[in-house]
């Protein structure tokens, strides 16, 4: 599947990031099971640890439109560096995601490299560990 509706999501969303304190705008766009799109950028915080991440509110808005399964990830930073989701958003694409899923990191130039989410998070705990309810 293209990644270009994707990256289009998340570089809009980018440039609504509020990040006046770290200077670094994020942008992020989930692809729920449905084929919709999702998107969420970083918002940052005079109290700095309340900050978000941009994965945190593209999540964020999938789940509150109502779905549960997470097909796709893209994430756009700046600079020449790659920008990958930090340890804790790694946690919640797992969350939705599978070992399978892919997560595109990209630039203002486009896609730069592509992992699957077992890449960035090898032996996950997730959901499947807890007993069932
Ligand atoms: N940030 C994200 O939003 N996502 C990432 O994947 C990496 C980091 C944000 C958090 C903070 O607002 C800024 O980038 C600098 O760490």
């Amino acid at each position: 599947m293209s990644a270009d509706a994707l990256f289009e999501a998340a570089r809009a969303a980018q440039a609504h990031a509020h990040a006046p304190y770290s200077g670094f705008k994020v942008g992020a766009a989930v692809q729920g099971e449905s084929g919709a799109i999702y998107a969420g950028c970083n918002v940052e915080n005079a109290a700095y640890p309340v900050g978000t991440c941009a994965e945190e509110s593209a999540i964020a808005a999938m789940v509150a439109a109502g779905e549960r399964r997470i097909a796709a990830v893209l994430v756009i930073g700046e600079g020449q560096k790659l920008v990958a989701p930090c340890g804790a958003c790694r946690q919640r694409i797992r969350e939705f995601g599978a070992p399978g899923t892919p997560v595109h990191l990209a630039g203002p130039d486009g896609v730069r490299n592509t992992f699957v989410l077992d890449d960035l998070l090898p032996c996950a705990f997730g959901p499947d560990h807890l007993p069932p309810k």
